[in-house]
């Protein structure tokens, strides 16, 4: 856990504010609100959602291209995604996905 952290925040070269608020309220299939708290100066973002379960982490449909500044919140399906915990929210450069601006405390998809 320390040595995945530790490597999470090498990861993290480029000094962006944007904080992912964690969701409340995820039911698996339904629909979820992502909210953010954007500085003037942060960059679009994409959307994704991970898992240590994943072998990679997932774009959340149709958002991998967000202006923080348009809104403070999307909403965004999760069809297709299991019910579980360890999911966890990230913001990364909408082209070089290598980048993370930020991420979300896990949380856990409830069954519906
Ligand atoms: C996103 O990644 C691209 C490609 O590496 C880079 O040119 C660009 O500066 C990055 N954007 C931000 C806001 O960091």
């Amino acid at each position: 856990m320390f040595f995945k952290l530790s490597l999470l925040g090498c990861l993290l070269p480029y000094a962006t504010s944007l904080i992912l608020n964690t969701p409340t309220s995820a039911v698996a299939g339904e629909s979820m609100v992502v909210s953010w708290v954007a500085a003037p100066d942060d960059p679009n973002f994409a959307l994704l959602v991970n898992n240590e379960g994943f072998s990679s982490p997932v774009f959340l449909p149709d958002d991998a291209d967000i202006d923080p500044h348009a809104s403070t919140e999307i909403t965004v399906s999760l069809v297709d995604f299991p019910a579980r915990s360890g999911y966890f929210l990230e913001a990364r450069n909408t082209t070089d996905l290598g980048i993370i601006y930020a991420e979300s405390a896990q949380f856990t998809m409830t069954s519906p």
